[in-house]
């Protein structure tokens, strides 16, 4: 009799998953070591809770998150001691909120971006490209910078999509296969694209593209505050498009500062070995 196996849910993975975390895991988070020194995307990485610390500082954790907290509060004016004890602060709030992403499998991690932010991105732009074309068409000549957002978005719209399918055909199936190939201690065979560190940079340079376009719509739409005269559709457009930038950092996030380094450490790892 042939046995037909099931796929296994990914809440069923996640279940699992968090039951064999350790139980002392949120408290070795609350006494993390952070100083002046601390990396800002390398904290977020570990704890996603200091996230809005930074946020609400202007900090941008996703895609210029490779520099010191000292090097960012300059940048920004803000005192770093005063920022470290929000960081603080935060890490000691709201115990068992925060998702341990860091601590996941690569490929669980793939997985859930996959279902969870690109399905994400797919869903909000339908829903929100026809929302913003009615606001442009009604309220454009009172608010002409409503057209650019619209530009900008249907841009974004675009080119995320076609980033979102590089990640989902090339380079997760390939951090799969490393996982794969690690488990069952067989060699590696080399991509056509010669080392992970490739696709990676390019999907980088398409992350800087996206927060540059994102900044800019904040900026014209006052960090998405609707003007007096806003109508309900316009208010709605807005909320939509604070979430929409949102859930992209937190996404980006999970790319470049968890996902990324450690498939670049991996991929090294495998071809240390000596039967590769
Ligand atoms: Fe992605
Ligand atoms: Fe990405």
């Amino acid at each position: 009799m042939t046995t037909v196996k099931q796929p296994i849910a990914l809440a069923t993975v996640l279940e699992f998953h968090f039951l064999n975390q350790p139980r002392n895991h949120q408290l070795n988070q609350s006494n993390m070591n952070i100083t002046d020194q601390s990396i800002v995307g390398e904290l977020v990485a570990q704890d996603y809770r200091t996230a809005w610390v930074f946020k609400n500082h202007g900090i941008d954790f996703c895609c210029n998150g490779n520099c010191s907290i000292a090097e960012a509060c300059e940048r920004k004016n803000v005192a770093s001691s005063v920022l470290i004890e929000k960081l603080q602060h935060s890490v000691q709030q709201n115990e068992n909120k925060s998702m341990d992403y860091n601590t996941w499998p690569l490929d669980l991690l793939a997985d859930y971006i996959e279902k969870k932010h690109h399905r994400y991105v797919d869903a909000k732009i339908q829903e929100i490209k026809p929302f913003l074309n009615k606001v442009v068409k009604v309220h454009g000549s009172q608010h002409p910078e409503l057209a650019e957002v619209e530009q900008l978005f249907n841009q974004s719209a675009g080119e995320l999509a076609a980033h979102m399918k590089k990640e989902e055909f090339i380079l997760f199936p390939f951090i799969r296969k490393m996982i794969k190939s690690k488990d069952s201690r067989e060699p590696l065979a080399q991509p056509h694209f010669g080392t992970v560190q490739n696709p990676i940079t390019m999907m980088h340079h398409e992350h800087d593209t996206e927060g540059e376009r994102f900044r800019r719509i904040a900026a014209l739409t006052g960090s998405y505050t609707p003007p007096a005269d806003a109508c309900n559709t316009y208010r709605v457009t807005f909320s939509l498009l604070k979430e929409f930038e949102e859930d992209l950092h937190l996404h980006i996030h999970l790319e470049n500062n968890i996902l990324f380094p450690k498939a670049i450490a991996m991929e090294k790892e495998m071809y240390a070995y000596p039967e590769n």
